[in-house]
């Protein structure tokens, strides 16, 4: 598959079918994700792939409970009306769960330890990647609480749960969203 048609043509998909995605499936989309780069070459993430339907719907429960403080905090009303059902949906819900410690020599800067971040964010987009090649619909999912998430799926507090991936045959396709130009987002130094 061409990588350009890959990264134009994933989209965040919303929609899931219930069918099973095999462990092969899964394990080649998480090793896509262990070839991002990462400081040092630390590796900072680890997976959790969630496929038990009770612990899924915890994570909805704890994520609507969270959409409903959203909105209240931030009186944005979308929030009212987006749905999160697919938390339910999806057949894989993949935690990347990242160790802030792991980020080179970012821990000894002023402005904090991020490269951790920075690498795990490159594996959820390459997992994402993975996943259109496979034909899959995929998520990067953040609305949740981090220290209730740490609950429900056992992860130790010194590490920070970055995403949610969701996994799952597309419902429906995704409409596309625009993208600003190039120009407007560009300024050469020359
Ligand atoms: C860091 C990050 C957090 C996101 N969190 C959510 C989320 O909590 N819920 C959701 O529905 N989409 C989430 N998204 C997906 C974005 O909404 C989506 O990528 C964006 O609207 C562009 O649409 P596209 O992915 O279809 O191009 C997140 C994306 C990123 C990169």
């Amino acid at each position: 598959m061409d990588l350009f048609s890959a990264m134009k043509g994933r989209r965040s998909c919303r929609h899931y079918l219930p069918e099973a995605i095999s462990e092969d499936i899964i394990e080649k989309i998480l090793e896509a994700g262990t070839w991002a780069p990462s400081p040092l070459n630390t590796q900072p993430w680890e997976f959790i792939v969630i496929t038990n339907r009770d612990v899924r719907e915890k994570i909805f429960h704890e994520a609507n409970r969270c959409r409903v403080w959203a909105l209240d905090i931030s009186q944005w009303k979308w929030l009212d009306t987006y749905l999160i059902d697919f938390l339910k949906q999806a057949p894989v819900i993949i935690a990347v769960v990242g160790d802030p410690k792991k980020s080179g020599v970012d821990m000894f800067m002023e402005e904090g330890m991020v490269g951790y971040l920075s690498a795990c964010s490159a594996a959820i987009q390459n997992m994402h990647l993975a996943a259109y090649a496979y034909g899959l619909g995929s998520l990067w999912f953040t609305l949740f609480d981090k220290k209730k998430l740490r609950e429900i799926l056992g992860i130790d507090e010194a590490k920070n749960p970055v995403a949610l991936v969701c996994l799952g045959k597309k419902a429906s396709e995704p409409a596309p969203l625009p993208r600003k130009s190039v120009k407007d987002k560009t300024r050469y130094i020359r």
